[in-house]
């Protein structure tokens, strides 16, 4: 076990519906602090960056326009083990196999919307906290 930052980012999908409480909530209740936070309005330069990895993916241009279709909260989130623990707490990408308990399983119906990012490993959570808090 150690002690880690995670970069978590509340999707517009998540804002729009109000949200934003029941999900910090939860990060709470399970013992994460919330370092920092900020409401962005992001371009698709940084977007491009961000999902690099997906350039080539049918639905790129859509993950795209859906990010910038409204503002996303970004946060550092602190714990033991915040990465794994955070990806466990959000559930599975794919709204179809999120968990009931999972923040996705409870409140995504869809692959694209679905309500939280968080880093898929300490080296890119260094990245992403950098690349969007500076
Ligand atoms: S992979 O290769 O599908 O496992 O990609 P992954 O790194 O897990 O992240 C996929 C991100 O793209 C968003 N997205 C979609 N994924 C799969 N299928 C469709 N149609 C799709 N549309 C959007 C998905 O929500 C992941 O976003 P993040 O912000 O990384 O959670």
């Amino acid at each position: 076990m150690s002690m880690e930052r995670t970069y978590i980012m509340l999707k517009p999908d998540c804002i729009k519906r109000g949200l934003i409480g029941s999900v910090i909530t939860r990060i709470e209740n399970k013992g994460y602090r919330i370092v920092d936070a900020k409401m962005m309005n992001l371009n698709e330069q940084i977007l491009v960056e961000h999902y690099a990895h997906l350039k080539d993916r049918p639905f790129f241009k859509d993950i795209v326009e859906y990010m910038t279709s409204g503002p996303v909260l970004g946060m550092i989130v602190e714990g033991e083990n915040a990465v794994k623990g955070m990806r466990i707490l959000m559930g599975a990408t794919k709204f179809e196999d999120a968990q009931a308990g999972t923040i996705r399983g409870d409140y995504a119906f869809s692959t694209s919307e679905n309500i939280i990012h968080g880093s898929d490993s300490l080296e890119n959570a260094k990245i992403e906290i950098k690349r969007f808090f500076g």
